[in-house]
């Protein structure tokens, strides 16, 4: 898919206040710091677009950015600092939780998870979550530049075997990507394409 306009709309923290046109929409959600900005940036091709920072924290709204004029692209703030516990689900900011639920537009989410790492209690939480509230999702592994490529789909199979581990009976549609060098920004976009494609034809 070609990328022909990429604007910001607006930032607001709640979802009732998001742009209320019927156009579908993926929201990017992981931990602070893990790259949610910087990849739609280069999805889109907008240096700048999303605010970025080395420090954690930066987005701390819901913003919403209007893609070719047809569909949305929506950056979140992350989710907390603080290990989440099964019994307190309120540590993921209300409006994030609030969004993801009541969001009619959303056909997708990408929790973006630093392909370094192995699953960390907070992203898996929030997966069961969406998983428990039938909301469909993708895993985006982030900053890849920092692997040697020869170890980077195995990091990235050895994520999901986890997954697999640890109850999940099939792992959802993953991607791996770099900002930096642009890895994984035609798979995702052909994903998206595919998606948009089946909304509008179900939508006409
Ligand atoms: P919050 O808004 O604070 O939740 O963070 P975020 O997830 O939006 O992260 P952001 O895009 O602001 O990036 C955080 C830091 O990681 C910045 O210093 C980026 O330059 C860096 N970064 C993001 N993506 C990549 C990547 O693919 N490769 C490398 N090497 N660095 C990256
Ligand atoms: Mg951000």
């Amino acid at each position: 898919m070609k990328i022909t306009s990429a604007e910001f709309i607006m930032s607001n923290s709640s979802v009732a206040k998001c742009p209320n046109e019927p156009l579908p929409e993926y929201a990017f959600i992981g931990r602070s710091n893990v790259g949610k900005s910087s990849l739609i940036n280069m999805l889109v091709d907008r240096r700048g677009l999303a605010k970025t920072s080395g420090k954690p924290g930066k987005t701390q709204l819901i913003n919403h950015f209007k893609i070719n004029n047809n569909w949305f692209l929506v950056d979140l703030p992350g989710y907390g600092y603080a290990r989440v516990s099964k019994k307190d689900k309120k540590t993921f900011q209300k409006y994030i939780t609030e969004y993801f639920q009541k969001r009619k537009q959303l056909v997708c989410g990408f929790v973006l998870v630093d392909i370094r790492h192995d699953p960390q209690p907070i992203d898996l939480e929030f997966m069961e979550w969406l998983g428990t509230n039938q909301i469909p999702f993708a895993i985006i592994f982030t900053k890849a530049d920092k692997l040697k490529p020869n170890v980077i789909e195995k990091q990235a199979n050895a994520y999901l075997q986890k997954l697999l581990d640890s109850a999940w009976e099939e792992v959802p549609p993953h991607f791996t990507t770099s900002s930096s060098n642009r890895m994984g920004r035609e798979d995702l976009l052909g994903f998206i394409d595919k998606i948009n494609q089946d909304f509008f034809s179900n939508n006409s």
